[in-house]
């Protein structure tokens, strides 16, 4: 798939840290995804972990010296540095992060990054009061003007027993920041706004009136768009998913929460992808203490939510917003997709069929049509992470004009 690190020529440099022995371990999957992974160590980082633990998990000989014939040529660091997709240095010592500042060009991986015109992503690991010290700080931030990508360690008790911010990052974050610099960034400059999951309506403090959504369809969105270059922000209803790395998330529990906060956020977006599932109705009255059934009704009395997504499509003025509705439907998808579509003043409908056992609510694929004012397209049945891409290939292709 495009959208992944196949066939890329990653550069890993490790350096002296305990913890390069996590960095095997991305290594390891980097290479079954297919990328075509180089280790350059230097000196310090041989002795925490041997060389022949990255050749045995990349099948070529890890690059420690500038001048060993027996590896490659002696220009092997320019080759190296052409060849790269990205670099990703990591750990990154205090003194491996001082060099590159300074441009110190003083052993293979110095050199190599020196040579290298492709995207560097550096993941700083060390001791707390090392990381913190201004001079660290100074050169993480000249390393940020040469436009290098810094994921910034995390805090907690350290090797050392130090305890603080300087453990390295987890891979979820790191493959996040590389693949973003790896896939072509056709939604930079877009700030999209995505809506997920379901809305809660309170009947009490122990129920609600809800719907089968996981967020998994719009966290798949907000995933794709960020890899693609946007700035993303997320409104999510409860769920159980993880924030994806990079993007902004607000929590809501009810539609009006969400309403407010969508409003509050679409003047600044440049689009709006409405893939929440929002209750349409509420209980007339939430009770504050829980409702003893033999003091409960038959029947439960609801109140109209507000439609956010038909409230937008009023509000909007500027033509260069593009507005996106999902729908869930069980029948007639191209016809009732098509009502929404202009009721709702949409510019793209994703429309899927909730009756299949494989699309939809809850499962990890969908089979989705889209529909605009020129017609529809019918998406193969796929992941919802490639469903998601696919959404966006069809917006940069049809409504930005921007892609091939
Ligand atoms: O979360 P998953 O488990 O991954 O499932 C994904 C999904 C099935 C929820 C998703 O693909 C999807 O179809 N989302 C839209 C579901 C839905 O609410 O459809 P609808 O036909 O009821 O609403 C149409 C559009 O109006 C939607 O964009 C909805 O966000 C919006 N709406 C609806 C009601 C309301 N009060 N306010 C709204 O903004």
């Amino acid at each position: 798939m495009e959208y992944s690190f196949a066939g890329k020529r990653i550069v890993v440099g490790i350096t002296g840290s305990i913890a390069a022995f996590k960095v095997a371990g991305w290594v390891s999957t980097l290479a079954k995804e297919e990328a075509r992974v180089a280790v350059v160590m230097t000196e310090s980082a041989q002795k925490f972990i041997a060389p022949l633990t990255f050749s045995a998990l990349t099948g070529e000989p890890a690059y420690t010296s500038m001048f060993n014939q027996a590896q490659s040529s002696p220009m092997s660091h320019i080759d190296l540095a052409q060849d790269a997709s990205a670099f990703l240095i990591a750990p990154a010592s205090a003194r491996t992060i001082a060099r590159l500042a300074h441009g110190i060009a003083d052993d293979l991986l110095s050199t190599t990054v020196l040579a290298t015109r492709a995207p560097v992503v550096v993941c700083p690991a060390m001791n707390p009061k090392m990381y913190l010290h201004q001079a660290t700080q100074d050169n993480l931030e000249r390393l940020r003007q040469f436009g290098y990508h810094i994921v910034d360690p995390d805090s907690g008790l350290m090797a050392c027993k130090d305890e603080g911010q300087g453990r390295l990052v987890e891979w979820e974050s790191v493959q996040e920041v590389l693949l973003r610099c790896l896939l072509k960034n056709d939604l930079q400059g877009e700030r999209i706004l995505i809506t997920a999951g379901p809305t809660r309506e309170a009947l009490d403090p122990a129920r609600f009136i809800s719907n089968r959504s996981s967020g998994k369809m719009g966290y798949a969105l907000a995933r794709a768009a960020y890899r693609r270059g946007a700035d993303v922000v997320l409104v999510s209803g409860p769920t159980a998913l993880q924030c994806p790395f990079g993007v902004k998330r607000i929590d809501v529990v009810t539609a009006r929460e969400m309403y407010d906060a969508v409003l509050a956020e679409f003047n600044n977006a440049t689009m709006l992808i409405k893939s929440a599932a929002v209750s349409d109705f509420r209980p007339a009255v939430s009770f504050e203490h829980k409702v003893k059934k033999e003091n409960a009704g038959e029947t439960i009395e609801v109140v109209r939510n507000p439609d956010i997504l038909y409230e937008i499509g009023r509000l909007k003025r500027d033509p260069e917003q593009i507005v996106v509705g999902f729908a869930a439907e069980s029948g007639n998808l191209i016809e009732e997709g098509k009502i929404k579509l202009q009721r709702k003043n949409l510019d793209l409908i994703a429309v899927n069929d909730i009756t299949s056992a494989d699309s939809g609510f809850e499962v990890e694929t969908n089979k989705m049509i889209l529909i605009d004012a020129e017609g529809s397209k019918q998406l193969p049945w796929a992941s919802k992470t490639d469903t998601a891409h696919m959404i966006f290939d069809y917006i940069c292709q049809n409504l930005r004009k921007t892609g091939n």
